[in-house]
């Protein structure tokens, strides 16, 4: 048996295990961050009435202006929930709205807010 490709194949071994074990521990903490640090919401996003932005924002063109006004309409009397990054709000009231609206996939969280994060309201 050649040492020296078994040395070099060793090295590789190392080099991959630690690779692939460094991402399993990366997947794995951020999971679990997400699990354990948001707090559910105590709003109830379920059951709301979306009309205010079923009635104003609509496709196919989804008007970024006109969406984003009615988002906030609706958003706003709740950012002080909406904003609290402890709690799963945000979260679940883009989940809902989508649901609501059937509008595409992280359209409001992409376009209406700052930052990706907050409402920003007056
Ligand atoms: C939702 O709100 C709209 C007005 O914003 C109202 O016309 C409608 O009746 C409401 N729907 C329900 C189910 O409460």
């Amino acid at each position: 048996m050649n040492l020296k490709l078994l040395s070099n194949s060793l090295h590789l071994f190392l080099l991959l295990s630690f690779f692939i074990l460094n991402v399993f521990y990366t997947v794995y903490s951020s999971r679990n961050l997400i699990q354990t640090e948001k707090v559910p919401c105590t709003l109830n996003f379920q059951n709301m009435n979306y009309t205010i932005i079923t009635s104003q924002c609509k496709g196919p063109h989804y008007p970024r202006q006109e969406c984003c006004a009615a988002f906030k309409e609706f958003a706003c009397p709740y950012s002080q929930n909406i904003n609290d990054e402890s709690t799963d709000c945000l979260t679940l009231m883009l989940s809902n709205i989508r649901l609501y609206g059937g509008y595409p996939v992280g359209m409001f969280g992409n376009t209406c807010l700052q930052g990706k994060q907050h409402v920003d309201c007056p």
